[in-house]
């Protein structure tokens, strides 16, 4: 579902860890773009060109030197006529391709600098973080590399330099080449937003039309011109992207989709009903909810590794969904029946799934995983959110009607309380963890942090109560007690690979723990976690 009427923006991605932040930086500028693979063909290039929307291309970095690798940018991006920013290997490769000349250095430049704006370019004018006495202009920027431009190709001139990196930006301003060593796509690199604005909207001359309250209708459209009168099925997990993406396909199809929200039990207090309330209630979707909570209960009785209790959790999740799905196929012989399902993939999980050959992930954790459903139910796959990053899928919910605070909540793990109570899950201690993690959430949505004049909630990235099965004495009254524990867990992060765990004030912590303590029987003791990750994850299991 590929936007027809955008102008559009080529990123090649190298392999850099902060390539899709190009691709944020640029959408937030309102100006659609795309990530591919640096290894796609000139050929291709010229296919992506042929519909004349093509305004400008990036060359992200790389993890790797230009010695050690041998990515080149295919030859058409350097004849198509449209600009092209080079960023760090991405300005390296365009220097030795088109010329110039490019060399190791054994020393790693690596994080803060400050830069002198030279040559007067139209991508830096009038863009400075402040001026040395002389009157030079001078960015803070974040670097990043060992190799580096030694000599421009022929046309190019000096666009910045440091000390330790003279040429550090260099520009054909005839062709509307530019090359940065340094990264504007991090937010370090205090004028990087507006370097890439820059090129993108003046340099490209790219429409800033890539705005989610217009894209409303134009993806309406285009699921309705996808599905005809064929009906949809979706899952519903609550989650963001399921919800944002049963919000716009009830949009454009209303009845002719399906959700099947199924309920493991191991969902968050009143969750269950809040999503009915939400779709069947104020939506009017057709929402089918599968109590399995026993189903669920019955089969992880016993079983304490978490990588098992996992596995169980998914597998019984895809048979239940199945079930429902045969059901609903067959129940309604006069229709065209079922012949899709939904599912809220979203950009990243794309450009993960197809890009980067660079990255080699490990498994730490096998994660809740529905992929090989839409073959095995003899389905068609619908993924209207499949172009947007997850700000866009929030910014598309809140202006698809959903509660801010639905559209704004913290990820929560597929296989739900199943990895907050560590070992086995009972249903005891299911009730107790979610009465205990709700005060949690409520007094962090209700605590504000002065200076930023935001709550706790949206303060930290993610924030739960996980369950530890072991039992401590307190002392309650006259009397003793001999109750379990609860663990707080509040972490910091931008992309969840890494994660602080959040400095919580302790008047906050104060008021959970005793909250905690005096209105949930069964537990006595509160304890924070404050572990980092690495080496501990986010969730404990
Ligand atoms: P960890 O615990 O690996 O978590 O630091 C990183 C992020 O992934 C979420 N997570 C999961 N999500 N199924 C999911 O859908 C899972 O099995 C799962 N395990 C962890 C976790 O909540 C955090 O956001």
């Amino acid at each position: 579902m590929t936007p027809m009427s955008h102008d559009k923006i080529l990123i090649l991605d190298f392999g850099s860890q902060v390539t899709q932040l190009i691709a944020r930086r640029v959408r937030e500028a309102h100006v659609y773009c795309e990530v591919h693979p640096c290894d796609v063909s000139s050929e291709w290039v010229r296919q992506y060109a042929a519909d004349g929307r093509l305004k400008g291309i990036i060359l992200s970095g790389s993890h790797a030197s230009v010695y050690e690798v041998d990515d080149r940018a295919p030859d058409a991006v350097f004849e198509l006529g449209v600009p092209v920013l080079g960023i760090c290997y991405g300005m390296q490769t365009m220097a030795q391709q088109l010329g110039g000349k490019v060399e190791g250095s054994p020393h790693r430049e690596f994080g803060y600098a400050e830069v002198r704006a030279r040559g007067h370019t139209a991508l830096l004018k009038d863009i400075a973080d402040f001026h040395t006495p002389e009157g030079h202009g001078m960015l803070k920027v974040w670097m990043s590399h060992g190799d580096k431009v030694t000599e421009m190709p022929p046309g190019f001139k000096l666009m910045a330099s440091t000390d330790s990196c003279p040429i550090a930006g260099m520009a054909d301003e005839a062709r509307r080449f530019y090359g940065v060593q340094f990264h504007p796509e991090v937010t370090h690199t205090v004028q990087g937003r507006a370097m890439l604005e820059r090129f993108v909207l003046e340099v490209c001359g790219a429409k800033p039309d890539w705005i989610m309250r217009d894209h409303i209708k134009e993806a309406v459209a285009a699921i309705r011109a996808q599905v005809g009168d064929e009906e949809v099925l979706l899952g519903l997990s609550g989650g963001v992207d399921s919800s944002v993406a049963a919000a716009l396909i009830h949009r454009a199809i209303g009845d002719q989709l399906t959700c099947v929200f199924v309920d493991h039990g191991l969902l968050r207090l009143h969750e269950g009903d809040m999503v009915m309330d939400m779709f069947a209630g104020k939506l009017h979707a057709r929402v089918i909810r599968v109590d399995a909570s026993d189903l669920f209960l019955r089969e992880l009785a016993g079983v304490t590794d978490p990588e098992q209790k996992r596995k169980i959790i998914g597998r019984l999740f895809v048979d239940v969904f199945k079930a429902e799905a045969e059901k609903l196929k067959a129940a309604r012989p006069g229709s065209k029946g079922i012949q899709w399902l939904a599912q809220g993939t979203i950009y990243p999980d794309v450009i993960e799934s197809g890009g980067a050959k660079s990255k080699k992930a490990v498994t730490i954790k096998s994660h809740h995983n529905v992929g090989g459903l839409p073959e095995q139910l003899g389905l068609k796959l619908l993924e209207p959110l499949r172009d947007l990053f997850k700000d866009e899928v929030r910014e598309l919910g809140v202006a698809l009607g959903l509660p801010h605070d639905m559209v704004y909540r913290h990820p929560f793990p597929g296989p739900g309380l199943g990895v907050r109570i560590l070992g086995e899950v009972k249903k005891e201690y299911a009730d107790l963890l979610r009465r205990a993690d709700a005060i949690f959430i409520e007094e962090l949505r209700s605590t504000i942090e002065p200076n930023s004049g935001k709550s706790w909630y949206d303060l930290t990235s993610q924030a739960f109560a996980v369950f530890l099965p072991v039992k401590s004495v307190g002392v309650m009254g006259d009397g003793r007690t001999y109750d379990y524990v609860v663990a707080l867990r509040a972490v910091q992060t931008s992309d969840f690979m890494t994660a602080d765990w959040a400095e919580l004030p302790y008047g906050l912590l104060k008021r959970v723990s005793s909250r905690i303590i005096n209105e949930v029987r069964g537990i006595n003791r509160v304890t924070y976690d404050v572990s980092s990750k690495p080496p501990a994850t986010i969730e404990w299991e």
